[in-house]
Parts: C-alpha cells; sequence; structure tokens
C-alpha cells in the first residue's frame, strides 16, 4: 500500500516538461482564460471493486461532494466545447450528478479503458480538436495542472501529451516505459510487469490530451489485453509513441496526482484535499484557529475577516458571510446563510436556515429551517422544534428580536420585529408575536 510519505519528489530530469508545485499554482491563479478547440471525456463506468461497496467510486463523497463533481468543477474552468462522462455500472445514479452542460455516454459493459474512451467516438465524430482524458478517480488534479497540460499538447503539436508522476511506490499503477532516447515507448501495466519493470518508479496518473482524431484512430487498434481481457486506452499510447509524437509532462507534486482505488486511498486523499480547503480560506482572509479539528466541505464559501474556532464543522453548500465567528463545537449545514458579523456560537447547530447580519446565536441551540433577521439576539438554548413528526415547518424570527434563554418555538411562528420572549416561553404552533410585544410563559402568552 502506497504511503504519502513513500511518495518522493523526484531529483532525476528526465526529457519532457515538469510542472511544478508553485507553476501550477500560479496557473490556477492568474490564468483563467478558456482553451480552444477543447472536448473533455471523463471515464466515471468502472464499478470500484476494489472500493467494496455498490455504490459507483464516482459518487463516493469527498469532502462532502461526490467525486465526480470534484473533476467537474476543475474542467470547467477550462471552459471546453463539449464534457462527456462516461457512465456504465449504476449509471442513473451517476447521471443525476453531472448538470445540463454534460453529455453522459453509455458504455454498457465496462471491457476496459480504452473501450471507456472509444464510446465517446460518435459524440466526437465531427471534432478536430484536442480531448482531455481524465479518470474520475484522480481527484486532487488541480485545473493548473490540466491546462499546462493542454499548453504541451499545443506548443508542441503532440498526438498526446500525458501526465507523469514519480512514485518512491509506484506499486499498482501504469509504469511509463522510457526507450534509449528518453521518449515515451510504452505504459506497462501493474499485471503485466516483469521484476524490472516493476522497478521504474515513473507512474502514468491517467490524465492525457489527445489529437481527438489520433486517438480514435488509434483505438481501432488496439486489442484486448490477453491478461485483465479488457482494451487499455495506454495500448494507445504505445502506438501512437511509434510516430515519436507522444509528450511526457513529469509533474513535481505526486500527491496531486494520486488515484482513489480503495476506502484507505479515499480516506487519504480526502484528508489531503480538506487540508487543501482550510489553505484557501485561510489565503482569502479566514481564521482557522485549529485546522485539525476543523471540518469544511468543498462546496462552502465563507467570507475573509471570519473566524472559525476548533471542533466546527461546516458543510452543504453553506455560506459564511465577513467577519463572522463561528464555533467552537458548531455545526452549519443545509445550505444555510450566515450574514456578515453574525456570531454562531458553542454547541449551536444551523440547518437550512439564515441567519441575517450582526445577529448572535451564542450557546447550545439548534436552529432548523428558520429565517433569522438582522440584529437577533437568540438567547442559550433556544429550540426551533421544525418538525412535528412527518413535515418540517418554518420560524421566523424578525429583525432585532430577543429570544430568551431556553426558549422553545414550535414551528410555524413567526417573531415580530423587536419581539422579545422571557426565558424558557414555548411559543406554541402557528403564534404571531407581533412587531415589538413581549411574551412569555408556557403557553407563551403577551405580557401587557
Ligand atoms: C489506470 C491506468 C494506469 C494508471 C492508473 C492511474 C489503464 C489501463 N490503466 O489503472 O496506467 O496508472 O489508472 O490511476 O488505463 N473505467 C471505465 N470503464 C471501464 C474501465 C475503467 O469507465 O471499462 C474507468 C474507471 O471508472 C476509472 C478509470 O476508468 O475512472 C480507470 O480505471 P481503473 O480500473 O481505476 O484503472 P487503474 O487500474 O487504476
Ligand atoms: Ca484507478
Amino acid at each position: 500500500m502506497r504511503k504519502i510519505s513513500q511518495i518522493c519528489h523526484s531529483e532525476s530530469a528526465k526529457s519532457g516538461r515538469r510542472i511544478s508545485k508553485t507553476r501550477s499554482f500560479a496557473d490556477a491563479q492568474d490564468d483563467n482564460r478558456g482553451v480552444k478547440d477543447l472536448a473533455v471525456v471523463i471515464l466515471a463506468a468502472g464499478k470500484g471493486t476494489r472500493m467494496k461497496s455498490d455504490l459507483p467510486k464516482a459518487l463516493h463523497s469527498l469532502c462532502g461532494r461526490p467525486m465526480i463533481w470534484h473533476l467537474l468543477d476543475k474542467v470547467k474552468t477550462l471552459e471546453p466545447k463539449k464534457i462527456l462522462v462516461v457512465v456504465g455500472h449504476r449509471k442513473e445514479l451517476v447521471q443525476k450528478e453531472l448538470g445540463p452542460r454534460v453529455q453522459a455516454i453509455r458504455q454498457t459493459q465496462q471491457l476496459g479503458s480504452g473501450h471507456a474512451v472509444n464510446q465517446a467516438a460518435q459524440a466526437l465524430s465531427g471534432f478536430n480538436g484536442r480531448v482531455l482524458v481524465l479518470y474520475c478517480d484522480t481527484p486532487l488534479i488541480k485545473p493548473g495542472t490540466l491546462r499546462a497540460l493542454v499548453r504541451d499538447q499545443q506548443k508542441k503539436n503532440s498526438d498526446c501529451s500525458l501526465l507523469s508522476a514519480e512514485f518512491s511506490n509506484p506499486f499498482g499503477y501504469g509504469r511509463i516505459r522510457r526507450t534509449l532516447d528518453g521518449s515515451v515507448g510504452s505504459i506497462i501495466e501493474e499485471n503485466d510487469a516483469g521484476p524490472a519493470e516493476k522497478r521504474i518508479r515513473e507512474i502514468n496518473v491517467g490524465c492525457y490530451v489527445f489529437r481527438s482524431k489520433k486517438l480514435f484512430q488509434a483505438l481501432k487498434y488496439v486489442r484486448q489485453n490477453p491478461k485483465k481481457k479488457e482494451v487499455y486506452l495506454t495500448d494507445a499510447i504505445a502506438l501512437l509513441a511509434q510516430s515519436g509524437k507522444v509528450s511526457p509532462v513529469l509533474s513535481e507534486d505526486p500527491a496531486e496526482m494520486l488515484g482513489v482505488n480503495t476506502r484507505k486511498d479515499l480516506s487519504r486523499i480526502q484528508s489531503l484535499m480538506q487540508k487543501e480547503i482550510l489553505e484557501t480560506l485561510v489565503e482569502k482572509g479566514v481564521l482557522i484557529r485549529d485546522p485539525r479539528t476543523t471540518v469544511i466541505d468543498a462546496d462552502v464559501k465563507i467570507g475573509g475577516g471570519s473566524t472559525i474556532l476548533p471542533n466546527t464543522v461546516i458543510e452543504e453548500g453553506s455560506r459564511i458571510g465577513k467577519g463572522c465567528r463561528i464555533g467552537p463545537f458548531a455545526r452549519v449545514r443545509g445550505r444555510s446563510r450566515i450574514e456578515d458579523g453574525a456570531v454562531i456560537g458553542n454547541f449551536v447547530e444551523v440547518v437550512r436556515s439564515t441567519v441575517g447580519r450582526g445577529s448572535n446565536i451564542k450557546h447550545l441551540s439548534y436552529i432548523g429551517d428558520a429565517e433569522i433577521g438582522r440584529g437577533v439576539n437568540i438567547g442559550a438554548g433556544t429550540i426551533t422544534a421544525n418538525y412535528d413528526g412527518k413535515k418540517k415547518h418554518k420560524t421566523v424570527i424578525k429583525d432585532k428580536a430577543q429570544i430568551g434563554s431556553g426558549t422553545i418555538l414550535i414551528a410555524p411562528v413567526t417573531v415580530g420585529r423587536m419581539a422579545k420572549t422571557g426565558a424558557g416561553s414555548v411559543v406554541t404552533k402557528g403564534t404571531r408575536i407581533k412587531d415589538g410585544a413581549v411574551v412569555a410563559g408556557v403557553p407563551a402568552k403577551e405580557l401587557i
């Protein structure tokens, strides 16, 4: 089993361009232009047998989003003309995650990566540009790296530019076999590699930019691998290499190139991705007190000047404004919106709710399906009882209201502007507290 610590950075320069860590980062920052005549094919038809799960590998969750989402999110930044995803195993489930601009291509039998790419031949028959082929199980590749690979293909006018990386433990990956002059000869899979080939540390990442016509021409000549009875995409590269127009691009950040084949790989890649998400937020001006205990999903957005305190979980597309304070021990989920300057304190859960600018929910509260205005104070231990056993109901709390400690709001409930509830009030179902009114008791009644 490969370990991150086993992966070393290559020192030896081979022929082929290198993409350095800093370069791909810089690319991601400042080069946001689309690439001309680009189509993308993502392979996601495999069952992912080694994951020991019936869920297609493309749908396993990484930092809150399915693996395929991460790939699509990255390739969209290249503004390709077409995005095709090859689906097979439980295709309906995968198709649901693709969104409107992405075309699903069916592979009825999983007969190998080459066979999978070939399913896209018809959809690309009139297309004369370049095709970026990616595997759905390599989710850490950065957009800047993809762009650099596309540029390499354009610059060299290669039939195929492919990403490679040097792993100190290359077990399980296809190895790049170089010829004496340093150019790519072929790619040999683990199963077919002899002892000498198994010692090759330069691996095939599974990310390629082809000239479309050349790719589909070569695939016509690829035969089944005799051991696995699959048609390997990597064998098409050996054919293209015969004309000497395969350009290897060696990455200097091998961690970016890790593939997910097992659940162990998934959890390792998830922690790398989580680290990256937190680092990106910190770069944007968010203070994260303890990254080791902070969990933030890939689709969460947080404004600058906000502070995230330890043991906090922010999930499911939630948005946090600027200058907010979240945690410690807070959970924000269900696409909640926390506006600028709001405080979500210790042991507070907020789900499917909006919390207005400058409002405070500082201690021990559950806020579900609520719309909370600006400048509201929610006292310790307040609960929105939003679920009646069948349906969820809404709680509306208008600007500058003050909710006393231990208030239970049995939704649907509306609390008017600047209204107050006494400590321990139970506001019963269907109540509308008028603006400025003060209520208290069980059930809560208006004080005169
Ligand atoms: C593949 C490469 C290997 C490379 C490694 C990088 C081949 C033959 N080998 O090996 O050189 O080092 O990735 O991670 O390509 N798929 C389909 N339909 C199929 C078979 C596969 O869509 O019939 C998809 C899978 O869903 C997956 C991708 O193709 O996304 C790669 O398949 P996988 O079985 O994971 O290949 P590896 O053995 O990892
Ligand atoms: Ca794989």
